[in-house]
C-alpha cells in the first residue's frame, strides 16, 4: 500500500522533473526546428520525434554533422505537410539541404533564406508555395534548386545564373509573368539538368545556351521560344535529351544535332520546324524516343532509322513527309509506338515493325500506302491500338490480323480491303472499336464477333457483307453503335440485338449501290434507339402495330397503317409513355408491377403482401434487383439536395450492393411531369446524362432511383475549398465539365429524335461523379422539340433566356443561353444572379461592366493565371452563347467544337491545320 503510494507520487512528479531541466538546457538548434515544427501543420504526425525530449539529430529527417554535430540536412519529402516555412530556418548557419518536395506547403520562401548561404541542395518541388521568389543569389554553394510545380508568380528569376556552381536547374511549372530566358544563363558552366518547361518564356533562345557544355538534359517544352536550333548544339556534346516540344520555333534541323552522339531523346513535336531531316540524323545509335510530330518536315525520312537498335517511341504525325519507309524500319529495335499519320507515305507498308513483339501503338492512318497488308503482323500479339485507315491498302487482311488478343481499337476503314472477317476475330476480346466501314468487304458477318464483350462502337457500312446479322450480337452487352448500312445484309432482324442494352446509335439503311433486303418484324427494342432513317429502304421490314414511332414503316398486319399518325403535344406524353412500355417488354425489364395490369402480368409478390396501398408500381430500368422497402426507408440525415421537383436522397444498399441516389418527388408534381422526366430519360443514353435506375410509385409519393454522384452537382463543388484556401474545382476541372455537359445537350439537341430541350440547365443540375465528370440531371420539365409552344414560367431565375420573358417558345437556343450562363458561372466562379452584381444578372455584368476593359479581371481569383488563354476562349464561347438574339447563338455542336479548341494542348494542331493548306 505504502509502496504503490509513493510510485504513483514519484510518477506523478517525474514530467515535471524531466521537463523542466531540459527545456531549460535546449540546444539553440532544438529551439529552432521546434519553431520550424511550430510553422508546419503536420497531420500524420510524422514529426512526432521532434519534440524536447530528444536530441535534435534524432528528429526524423534531420542530419547531423558527425563531426561537429551541427544540424545540416533537413529532409522531409512527400509526408503531407502543410503550413508554412519558418524564416527561422536562416538561423541553422550550416545547413546544406533542405528538402520539402512533394507537400502541401503554402505561404512564399521567407527572405531570411538568404541567409542559408552554405545550402547546397533546396528542393521545395511539388507544394502550393506562392509569391515573389527573394533573389537567393546570395547562396553561392547552391548545386541543386528545385523550385518546379508551385504557385510563384512575379518575373523569372533571372538571379538564378549568378549561383555559378549550380547543377542542377528545375524551375518549370510556375505562374511566372510572360519574359524571356535570362541572357547569360551560360554562364552556369557545371549544369547538367536544365527543366524550364510551363514558364511562359518567350523570345529567341538565348546564343549562350551553346555554352552550357557540361547540359545533359535540356527541357523548355511548353514555353512560347521562338528563332531557329543553332549548329552550335554541337558543342552540348555531353546531352542525351532534348525536349523542347511545344514551342514556337522555326527554321530547319541543323545536321550537327548528328555530332550528339550520346542523344537518347528528342522531342521537338508542337513547333513549326521546317525542310527535310538530316540524313545524319540516322547515324545517332543511341535514339530510344524520336519525337518530331505537329511540324512542317517533308521529304523522306532518314535511311539510317531502319538501323537502329534501341528505338522505342517513333512519332511523326502531322507533317507532310512523303516518299517509302525505310523497309527494314524497326527490325533491329524494341519498337512499342510508332506514330506515322497524317503524312504523305506511300508505296508497301514496312513488314517489321513488330519484328520485336513490343508493338502496341501501330498508327498509319491517312498516308497514301498501298499493297496488301503484310502478313507478318498476325503475329504481333502485343498490339493495343492498330489504326490504318484512309490509305489504299487491298487484298484480304490476313487471318491472323482478325485474332489480336489486346487489341483495343482495330481501324481499317477507308481503304480498298476485300474478303470476309475470320473467325479468329472471336479472340480480339479486348476491342472496343472495330471499324471497317468504306471497304470493299464481303462474305458473312462471323458470329463470332459475338464473342467481343467489351465492343462498344462496330462501324462496317458501306461494304458487301451478306448473309443475316448473327443472332451473337445479342451477347454484345455493351455496343452502343452499330453500323450496317449499305451492305448486302438479309433475312430478318434477329429479336436478340433488342436486348443489347446499350445500343444507342443503330443504322441498317440501305443505298442503292448496295442494298441491305432485310426482313420481318422489327424487335421492339431496335424501334427505340434506331433513328428515323435507321431502317430505311428495308422493303420486307415492318412493326407492330403498337407503335407508332417510325412512320415510313408498314404494319405487321398490313390492313393497318399509320402512316398518318399525327403528333399533337398532347400526344407526346402519350407516347412517350407508351414508349416505356415497349422499353418494358423488349429488353426484358427486371421487374414491372401495375394493379391496371394485373389482368395481363402475373403479380409477382416480391413485396410479402404488406402493402394495402392500392396504387403502386415498382418499374427496373437497369438490371439491379432493389428493394421496394429500402426505397421507402429514407433517412433525413442522407438528404443531399433539395430542388424545384424534390428532394433528393443518398441510399446506400444493403449488403455492399453500391450507393444510389433517391429522388423523391414533391407531391405537387403531376404524372405528367413524371413521365416526362422517366420517359426522356430512359431513352437517351450517354455518358455526361444521369442514369435512370428505377421508378417507384406509391400512393403518397413518387420516387426516382438514380446513379449516385459522389461529388454533388456543380452549384455546390464550385464553392467547395480545399486546403490551403484553393477551390476544390481547378481551371483543368471546370474545362473538362464544360466540355462533358456540352457533349451531353449536343447530344439532346442534335442525335435525338425528335430532339429533347431540356429546358433547365443551370450548375445545380450538373452533377458530379466521383472522377468529376460532369452528368446532366433533372429532366423534370424537358420538352421533346415538336414545335409547338410552352409556357415561358419552367427554368430557373438567372439562366432563363430573355427571348422567354415574353411568351415565346422555349427553344435549342435557350438551352444554349442557359449553358453560357453555366460557362460564366465556370469562369468567375460567382453565382448567376449574385448579390453583388447589384440589379444586373451575370450576363449583363459581364457584358457592360467588362466592354472594352479586361475582361481578365473577371476570373474567379482563386484560380491560377496559368490558363488564361484557355479561360478567356471559355469566356468568349460562353458570351456568344448568352447573345440577346437566339439566332446568333452558336449551336450546341459549334459550342463543343468551340470548346475543344480552346484546350490549350489541341492549340497547337488548330495553328497547324490551317497552315497544312499551303
Ligand atoms: C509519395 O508517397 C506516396 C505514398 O506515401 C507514394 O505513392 C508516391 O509515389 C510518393 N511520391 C513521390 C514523388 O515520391
Ligand atoms: C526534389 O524532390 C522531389 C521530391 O522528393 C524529387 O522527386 C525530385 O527529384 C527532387 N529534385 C531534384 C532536382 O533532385
Ligand atoms: C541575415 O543575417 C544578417 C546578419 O546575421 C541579418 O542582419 C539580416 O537581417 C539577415 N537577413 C534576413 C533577411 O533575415
Ligand atoms: C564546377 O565543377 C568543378 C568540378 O566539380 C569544380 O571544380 C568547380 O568549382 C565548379 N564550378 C563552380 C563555379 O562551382
Ligand atoms: C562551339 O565550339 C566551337 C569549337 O569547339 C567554338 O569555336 C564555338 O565558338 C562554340 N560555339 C559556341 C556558341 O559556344
Ligand atoms: C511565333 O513566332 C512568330 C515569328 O516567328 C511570331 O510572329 C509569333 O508572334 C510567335 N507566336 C507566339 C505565340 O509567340
Ligand atoms: C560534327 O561531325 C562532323 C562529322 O560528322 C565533324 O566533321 C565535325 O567536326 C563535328 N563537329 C563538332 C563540333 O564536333
Amino acid at each position: 500500500m505504502l509502496k504503490s503510494t509513493v510510485c504513483f507520487y514519484f510518477l506523478a512528479i517525474l514530467p515535471v522533473f524531466l521537463v523542466i531541466p531540459i527545456s531549460s538546457s535546449l540546444s539553440p538548434e532544438t529551439k529552432v526546428l521546434l519553431e520550424i515544427k511550430s510553422y508546419f501543420k503536420d497531420p500524420f504526425n510524422y514529426l512526432e520525434s521532434w519534440s524536447e525530449l530528444r536530441s535534435s539529430c534524432e528528429f526524423t529527417g534531420i542530419h547531423c554533422d558527425i563531426d561537429s554535430g551541427h544540424v545540416i540536412g533537413i529532409s522531409l519529402p512527400n509526408i503531407s505537410l502543410s503550413g508554412k516555412i519558418s524564416p527561422s530556418i536562416s538561423l541553422l548557419p550550416d545547413l546544406t539541404t533542405l528538402e520539402l518536395g512533394e507537400n502541401a506547403i503554402s505561404g512564399v520562401v521567407p527572405s531570411a533564406m538568404a541567409n542559408c548561404t552554405n545550402l547546397r541542395v533546396l528542393n521545395l518541388s511539388a507544394n502550393f508555395l506562392t509569391g515573389q521568389l527573394p533573389d537567393l543569389s546570395s547562396l553561392q554553394k547552391l548545386q541543386v534548386l528545385d523550385l518546379s510545380k508551385n504557385s510563384f508568380d512575379g518575373r523569372f528569376p533571372a538571379w538564378v545564373t549568378k549561383t555559378s556552381g549550380l547543377v542542377k536547374l528545375v524551375l518549370a511549372k510556375n505562374d511566372f509573368d510572360a519574359g524571356e530566358m535570362p541572357e547569360n544563363i551560360g554562364s552556369l558552366k557545371n549544369l547538367t539538368w536544365l527543366f524550364l518547361a510551363n514558364c511562359k518564356l518567350r523570345g529567341e533562345m538565348p546564343a549562350s545556351i551553346y555554352e552550357l557544355t557540361s547540359l545533359e538534359t535540356l527541357d523548355l517544352s511548353h514555353n512560347q521560344i521562338s528563332g531557329q536550333l543553332s549548329k552550335a548544339i554541337s558543342n552540348l556534346s555531353k546531352l542525351y535529351k532534348i525536349e523542347i516540344y511545344q514551342n514556337n520555333l522555326t527554321g530547319v534541323i541543323p545536321p550537327e544535332v548528328a555530332n550528339l552522339t550520346l542523344l537518347r531523346e528528342f522531342d521537338i513535336s508542337g513547333n513549326r520546324f521546317t525542310g527535310k531531316l538530316p540524313p545524319e540524323i540516322g547515324s545517332l545509335e543511341r535514339l530510344t524516343v524520336f519525337h518530331v510530330y505537329m511540324n512542317n518536315f517533308s521529304g523522306e525520312l532518314p535511311r539510317g532509322f531502319e538501323d537502329l537498335k534501341s528505338l522505342v517511341s517513333f512519332s511523326l504525325y502531322q507533317n507532310s513527309f512523303s516518299g517509302e519507309l525505310p523497309s527494314n524500319l524497326g527490325r533491329f529495335s524494341p519498337l512499342e509506338k510508332i506514330d506515322i499519320s497524317e503524312n504523305n507515305f506511300a508505296g508497301d507498308f514496312p513488314r517489321f515493325l513488330c519484328q520485336n513483339k513490343r508493338l502496341q501503338f501501330l498508327l498509319a492512318l491517312d498516308n497514301n500506302f498501298s499493297g496488301e497488308f503484310p502478313e507478318s503482323y498476325g503475329e504481333c500479339k502485343t498490339l493495343i491500338r492498330f489504326r490504318i485507315c484512309q490509305n489504299s491498302f487491298t487484298g484480304r487482311v490476313p487471318d491472323g490480323l482478325w485474332g489480336l488478343p489486346s487489341a483495343v481499337i482495330m481501324d481499317l476503314a477507308d481503304n480498298g480491303f476485300i474478303g470476309g472477317i475470320s473467325s479468329e476475330i472471336g479472340m480480339s476480346a479486348s476491342l472496343t472499336q472495330l471499324y471497317l466501314q468504306n471497304n470493299r468487304f464481303s462474305e458473312e458477318l462471323p458470329g463470332e464477333l459475338g464473342n467481343l464483350s467489351q465492343l462498344y462502337k462496330l462501324f462496317a457500312h458501306n461494304n458487301s457483307f451478306s448473309g443475316q446479322i448473327p443472332s451473337q450480337f445479342g451477347n454484345l452487352k455493351n455496343l452502343s453503335f452499330l453500323h450496317l448500312q449499305e451492305n448486302a445484309l438479309a433475312g430478318t432482324i434477329p429479336s436478340a440485338l433488342g436486348t443489347c442494352d446499350s445500343l444507342i446509335d443503330l443504322n441498317l439503311a440501305h443505298n442503292s449501290l448496295c442494298d441491305n433486303q432485310l426482313s420481318g418484324e422489327v424487335p421492339a427494342g431496335i424501334l427505340l434507339i434506331a433513328s428515323e432513317g435507321a431502317l430505311y429502304g428495308n422493303e420486307d421490314l415492318c412493326i407492330d402495330t403498337s407503335n407508332q414511332n417510325h412512320r415510313q414503316l408498314r404494319s405487321c398486319s398490313s390492313s393497318n397503317s399509320y402512316k398518318d399518325a399525327r403528333w399533337k403535344p398532347i400526344v407526346v406524353v402519350l407516347t412517350i409513355l407508351s414508349v416505356t412500355f415497349v422499353l418494358l417488354f423488349g429488353l426484358g425489364f427486371v421487374r414491372f408491377w401495375n394493379l391496371k395490369l394485373k389482368t395481363h402480368f402475373n403479380r409477382r409478390d416480391l413485396e410479402e403482401g404488406e402493402d394495402k396501398d392500392s396504387k403502386w408500381m415498382l418499374q427496373s430500368f437497369h438490371p439491379m434487383v432493389l428493394n421496394r422497402a429500402e426505397i421507402l426507408d429514407l433517412d433525413e440525415a442522407n438528404l443531399i439536395a433539395s430542388g424545384g421537383t424534390g428532394k433528393v436522397y443518398r441510399l446506400d444498399l444493403n449488403r455492399n450492393r453500391g450507393t444510389v441516389a433517391v429522388k423523391k418527388l414533391w407531391n405537387t408534381v403531376g404524372e405528367s411531369v413524371l413521365a416526362a422526366e422517366i420517359g426522356t430519360m430512359v431513352k437517351i443514353r450517354h455518358r455526361n446524362i444521369v442514369k435512370l435506375y428505377a421508378c417507384l410509385i406509391t400512393r403518397k409519393s413518387k420516387y426516382l432511383v438514380l446513379e449516385y454522384m459522389p461529388n454533388g452537382n456543380l452549384y455546390q463543388a464550385l464553392r467547395r475549398e480545399m486546403k490551403g484556401g484553393r477551390p476544390e474545382l481547378d481551371w483543368n476541372k471546370r474545362y473538362m465539365i464544360a466540355v462533358g455537359a456540352a457533349k451531353a445537350i449536343m447530344y439532346l439537341h442534335h442525335d435525338c429524335n425528335p430532339a429533347i430541350i431540356h429546358r433547365d440547365i443551370k450548375s445545380a443540375n450538373i452533377l458530379l461523379d466521383e472522377e468529376y465528370e460532369a452528368k446532366i440531371a433533372d429532366f423534370g420539365i424537358a420538352t421533346v422539340d415538336d414545335g409547338s409552344e410552352w409556357s415561358c414560367l419552367a427554368g430557373t431565375h438567372g439562366y432563363i433566356a430573355p427571348e422567354l420573358a415574353c411568351s415565346l417558345r422555349a427553344t435549342k437556343k435557350s438551352d444554349v443561353y442557359s449553358f453560357g450562363v453555366v460557362l460564366l458561372e465556370l469562369i468567375t466562379g460567382r453565382c448567376p444572379t449574385d448579390p453583388h452584381l447589384g440589379e444586373e444578372d451575370i450576363v449583363s455584368w459581364i457584358s457592360s461592366h467588362f466592354k472594352g476593359q479586361d475582361l481578365a479581371e473577371a476570373y474567379d481569383p482563386r484560380l491560377s493565371s496559368f490558363a488564361a488563354e484557355c479561360m478567356a476562349k471559355v469566356l468568349e464561347i460562353a458570351i456568344r452563347c448568352t447573345t440577346k438574339r437566339p439566332s446568333s447563338r452558336p449551336t450546341m455542336r459549334e459550342v463543343v467544337n468551340m470548346l475543344t479548341d480552346a484546350n490549350p494542348a489541341s492549340v497547337v494542331t488548330t495553328g497547324k491545320s490551317s497552315s497544312k493548306n499551303w
